[in-house]
């Protein structure tokens, strides 16, 4: 197929996150996908300050021999919202598992995160572009209340995020959505695109071991570099390290890889036990006048580990 017919079949997709690690293991499968066309990378403060996102995206884009897709930066800090900065041990104080990366010669794009979503979404067909938010969704909720017209052109968003069981960094709240839950419950309450929520239920579940690592190692020379960065990653259980947004934008090359059920979301945002929540009603016996969500339960490992055996 030539390279422009390719292109035609391609999925447009736009990734927001917040490099990190696991943001750096979903990066490659994005840019290694031939199903994939990565439009955009855009930034924001989460696993570590903004700064230190956008460096890492620039670094770990020219890693991947990907230097031409633009990295724009975000708002740099939730409104109403205090992030404490004493998180970002999980991911290393560079974000990436204190690995070194050659720096990327690219500048960040000069226009804010949202208004290469607005431009992205402006200039392709209606339903052509996807979204993944792996970070805070404080662009994607700031982007909502800019261009709220624009939402409905976007194909599906997805959202690593929440949990409806046990949390990662309270007992009951999953990173992304306790590091700004009033934008996460601005966009639960009023997204009026197809969203997915892909959260820790599943992402706990994709892990990958040491034997995997060294596979990527001996595969490439920027395999070696993520398989080091993932050493260095704190977030770590029995099985492995879980790869929470590599899981979460997998779906998008190949959907049959996480099973979802329909729920509309209550992000709890009282300072009290349930801080941050992400309360799924399934049966939809509380307020249904917010949209529906399609929240992951169910994760086909196999087929997980099949794609990253592929393009890893
Ligand atoms: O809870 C997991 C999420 O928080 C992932 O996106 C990880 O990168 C961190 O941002
Ligand atoms: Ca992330």
């Amino acid at each position: 197929m030539s390279p422009s017919a390719r292109s035609l079949t391609r999925r447009k997709v736009i990734l927001d996150c917040d490099v990190g690690i696991d943001d750096a293991v979903a990066l490659a499968l994005l840019v290694q996908s031939e199903k994939i066309q990565l439009l955009a990378v855009t930034t924001n403060t989460g696993n570590v300050s903004i700064e230190k996102t956008t460096r890492n995206a620039l670094d770990v884009l020219s890693l991947l021999n990907a230097q031409s897709i633009p990295v724009a930066k975000g708002v740099a800090r939730p409104a109403f919202t205090i992030l404490l900065e004493n998180y970002s041990k999980i991911h290393g104080l560079n974000g990436i598992g204190e690995v070194e990366l050659p720096a990327s010669e690219q500048f960040v794009d000069h226009r804010h995160a949202i208004e290469v979503f607005a431009e992205l979404l402006e200039e392709e067909p209606a339903k052509s572009i996807s979204i993944a938010v792996v970070g805070p969704l404080t662009n994607f909720a700031m982007f909502m209340k800019t261009y709220p017209a624009l939402v409905d052109k976007i194909d599906r968003l997805i959202v690593m995020g929440g949990t409806t069981s046990n949390g990662n960094i309270t007992p009951v709240s999953e990173f992304n959505i306790w590091a700004d839950p009033l934008s996460a419950k601005f966009v639960f309450d009023n997204v009026s695109c197809p969203t997915s929520m892909v959260g820790l239920d599943v992402t706990r579940l994709a892990t990958v071991n040491e034997e995997e690592l060294d596979r990527w190692s001996r595969n490439s020379e920027w395999g070696s570099a993520i398989a080091q960065m993932v050493r260095g990653y704190l977030d770590i259980n029995s099985n492995g390290w879980p790869m929470h947004d590599a899981l979460a934008v997998s779906i998008l090359i190949d959907e049959s890889i996480l099973r979802f059920e329909s729920a509309h979301i209550n992000v709890c945002t009282d300072s009290d036990e349930n801080y941050a929540r992400t309360l799924c009603d399934f049966k939809q016996e509380g307020d249904t006048s917010g949209p529906l969500i399609s929240v992951a339960l169910g994760v086909d490992l196999a087929k997980f580990r099949s794609l990253l055996t592929k393009l890893m």
